[in-house]
């Protein structure tokens, strides 16, 4: 059977808006934040304390989490790629960070300029800093099914870096689909493979839907047991160093199909979609929720 309760991660904030050329005020940001969780969403991935010379569209990472730290009853990681980026993120008013290996090397290199292994000794200095303050540290893990360079990723590479991250005391592992490229039959023997190694209740998974793919790969994955579901509102996203890879699993789309399979999220769909509709506005851009799409019409 599948989870009665899935715990959605909003990471539209984050991954949604990393990858806008043009530059989104930080009242906005912070104003989506505001929405997303009025809609009941209550884990929100807010920014990244990352180089903003990587990533100049989050560079207001201060402000943005001096703003909104403070919400009540929700969770707001950000990325945090090394001790820098941790201190910067703890001094204005982070609670939980996450930090983002890949099982591919070259997407490593690209992505944060460093091994595979470099990453994880980083990692476990942020990890072993975070423990010493009682921070939650999530792991992300790119490229699960698939790279831009590399093609194919063999599982048993994706399982080494999950257990990695999970060992050194991430509370929960997400699985990146980064460039979106996975369907069921890819990520199911991805899953498995993993499973076999971190259990399915400490996993997350993380589509990206380039290929339309997303919620066929959520759906076998809450069928193998997980409940935990990454996704951005509208769509939006990409990632700067994944060429062509398109937005995340729109969170409306998600939310409609867990509505529907009877699994209990808490999210307000209405809300939701109107904060995808605020987005939008700003961003010039029709939604990329097909669900927000539809109701639009009727
Ligand atoms: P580097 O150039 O190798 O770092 O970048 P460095 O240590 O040599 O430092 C270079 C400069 O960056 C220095 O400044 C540092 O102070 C500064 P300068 O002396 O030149 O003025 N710096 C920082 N500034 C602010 N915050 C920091 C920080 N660290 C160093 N934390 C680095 C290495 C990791 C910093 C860089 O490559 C980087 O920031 N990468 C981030 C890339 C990124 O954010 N990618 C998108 C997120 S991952 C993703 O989207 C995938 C995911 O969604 C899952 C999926 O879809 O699969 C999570
Ligand atoms: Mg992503």
């Amino acid at each position: 059977g599948i989870p009665k309760f899935v715990k959605i991660v909003e990471v539209g904030p984050r991954d949604g808006l990393q990858n806008e050329k043009n530059i989104v005020p930080t009242d906005v940001k912070i104003e989506l934040i505001h929405r997303l969780a009025s809609s009941g969403l209550s884990v929100i991935e807010a920014t990244s304390f990352v180089s903003p010379k990587w990533v100049p569209q989050l560079a207001d990472a201060k402000d943005v989490m001096q703003a909104v730290h403070n919400l009540g009853g929700i969770r707001l990681p950000v990325l945090t790629p090394n001790l820098k980026g941790f201190e910067a993120a703890i001094a204005a008013g982070a609670r939980e960070v996450a930090v983002f290996a890949s099982a591919s090397e070259s997407f490593s290199k690209s992505n944060i300029n460093c091994s595979i292994e470099e990453s994880l000794v980083r990692y476990r200095a942020v990890t072993h800093a975070a423990k010493e303050l009682s921070i939650p540290v999530r792991g992300y893990v790119s490229c699960v099914v698939g790279c831009p360079v590399e093609g194919p990723i063999p599982p048993s590479r994706v399982a080494y870096v999950a257990k990695e991250l999970y060992d050194m005391g991430c509370f929960e592992i997400s699985l990146g689909d980064t460039i979106g490229v996975g369907t069921p039959g890819t990520v199911v023997p991805m899953l498995l493979a993993v499973m076999a190694v971190v259990p399915a209740e400490k996993l997350a998974v993380h589509f990206h839907d380039t290929y339309g793919q997303s919620l066929a790969n959520i759906l076998v994955s809450l069928q193998m047991g997980i409940s935990a579901v990454d996704s951005s509102v509208a769509g939006l996203g990409g990632c700067p160093y994944a060429k062509g890879a398109s937005g995340n699993v729109a969170t409306e789309d998600v939310v409609y199909m867990l509505n529907g399979l009877g699994v209990k999220t808490n999210v307000d769909l209405g809300k939701l979609m109107s904060a995808g509709e605020f987005i939008g506005k700003h961003l010039g851009r029709p939604s990329g929720s097909k669900t927000t799409i539809a109701f639009s019409r009727v």
